[in-house]
């Protein structure tokens, strides 16, 4: 479903009954704080709460909301029919009758029981974390595997809120659940509907999948490194993919206006073909369906010979952000040893002051893996791109081979595989300086043998 139809439709069932044409709804935003947080216990998520309200703030303008209030609420005990307490609960449903409000978002994950019984008390739409990320996801992805892949993870959050809601319709139909009445057969057979469509579409999913890892091995068979850029969301992972390839990706003050794995082909300045890839932006607390969802996504980084974390210098919460950036890769496997292999693009650096700009510039003076540069102005990305190039050239052999001339599939693999740098032909071999990838001429030396 299109954004504006599914909002629409999300708006149309708020009971406000208001008629929108470019906002999508009028938006209430609540940010939970559990009490182990509030007392101080550490927890994964390095983000404040405040800065967790304004990315949820963020999410919900990236949807075309219109955020009317936005609060951090305490929670000392959650309750599991509602996980807020009564006095917020009074509080909320005060203010989403003032305020007209359309859509109250919980940035947490909700059961769909709360989710209910949200709804009816505050008389108005109310979804949760994973739900408000769907939508944007739902929008934004691209590729045919991005399509599939979000309506897979979509139909598994609708398909739990149909079966438990099921309870709930009855009651408001004043139905005899237990006599199995039209809501139960209704409910049953959407259940159904969802999951034959969930089959196929794992099936299709299957296909596209199969193709593209078919497409992996045949660019694997080439001699290209791949580099891939990861990131907290909003970044400016695609400004720079579009500073260093030339190429049009939507590049937009928006969170996860990337969601497919963009690649494109660049050569360095020292000849070094490589392929550059765009990836989805990271998030704190990424519901865990959805990573599932994006771990094929994410499945180029994993297989990338260089990943280079551009890291937003200028955010008022950089540090949480590379902390969670950093948190994510671990949870993919990316290890200690890679991680420590990672390149860091300081970016956005033309937004700080020269005074803000020294700790940042003293670090990457300290450390050559860390670069500062700013993608939107081109400050610092020479010096970046030739870091790349020598990083990669690092990892390069560069061997000294003859021939026999009769040996043409040696020669054609050589071609095929390694850059070559020179050849001098006499009247029986072929004498040839080649840049080979050290598994590479492994390879080559094992095919020699043979
Ligand atoms: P996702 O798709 O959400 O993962 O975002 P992204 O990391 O690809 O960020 P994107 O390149 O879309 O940039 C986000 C915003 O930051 C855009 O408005 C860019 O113009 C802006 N931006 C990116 N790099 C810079 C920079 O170096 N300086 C400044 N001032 N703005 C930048």
């Amino acid at each position: 479903m299109k954004r504006k139809t599914r909002l629409k439709a999300l708006a149309s069932e708020s009971g406000n009954g208001m008629d929108r044409k470019q906002t999508t709804g009028r938006a209430l935003i609540l940010h939970p704080v559990l009490k182990s947080k509030i007392t101080g216990l550490p927890t994964p998520v390095c983000l404040s709460p405040r800065a967790r309200l304004n990315e949820a703030r963020g999410l919900a303008l990236a949807i075309d909301l219109d955020v009317i209030c936005a609060e951090v609420v305490p929670v000392a005990r959650p309750r599991p029919a509602t996980l807020l307490g009564g006095g917020v609960m009074d509080r909320m449903a005060v203010c989403v009758a003032k305020e007209k409000i359309d859509i109250a978002i919980v940035d947490m994950a909700l059961s769909p029981a709360q989710q209910r019984n949200l709804e009816r008390a505050w008389s108005c739409k109310v979804i949760d974390r994973t739900g408000l990320i769907l939508e944007i996801f739902g929008e934004r992805a691209r590729t045919r595997e991005g399509v599939l892949q979000v309506e897979l993870a979509a139909l598994s959050y609708q398909r739990g809120r149909l079966v438990r809601s099921w309870t709930h319709l009855e009651r408001q139909r004043g139905g005899y659940g237990f006599m199995g009445g039209p809501g139960e057969r209704q409910i049953e057979s959407d259940r159904r509907q969802i999951g034959k469509r969930i089959i196929r579409l794992k099936r299709e999913l299957e296909e596209v999948k199969r193709t593209r890892s078919l497409h992996r091995v045949a660019r694997k068979r080439m001699p290209c490194p791949v580099i891939a850029l990861v990131g907290y969301t909003n970044a400016g992972k695609s400004t720079l993919f579009n500073r260093l390839t030339g190429a049009g990706v939507f590049a937009e003050d928006q969170l996860f206006a990337t969601l497919d794995p963009t690649m494109r082909g660049i050569t360095l300045p020292s000849g070094q073909e490589v392929i550059l890839s765009d990836t989805v932006g990271f998030i704190s607390d990424l519901p865990t369906d959805l990573i599932a969802a994006f771990r094929a996504t994410l499945e180029e980084v994993l297989e990338a010979d260089l990943i280079v974390h551009v890291w937003d210098v200028s955010h008022p919460h950089s540090d949480a952000q590379k902390c969670d950036v950093v948190e994510i890769l671990e949870n993919l496997g990316i290890s200690q040893n890679q991680e420590a292999g990672l390149v860091e693009a300081l970016n956005k650096i033309d937004l700080l002051d020269t005074e803000a700009q020294e700790p940042i510039m003293s670090r990457a003076a300290r450390q050559e893996s860390c670069i500062p540069l700013s993608a939107l102005t081109g400050e610092g990305c020479d010096t970046f791109v030739g870091y790349l190039d020598a990083r990669l050239s690092r990892r390069r052999l560069v061997v000294d081979v003859t021939i026999g001339l009769e040996d043409g599939a040696s020669i054609a693999w050589l071609y095929s595989h390694g850059k070559v740098l020179s050849r001098n032909d006499d009247e029986n071999h072929a004498h040839m300086t080649v840049g080979l990838d050290p598994t590479d001429f492994a390879r080559f030396e094992h095919l020699r043998a043979c």
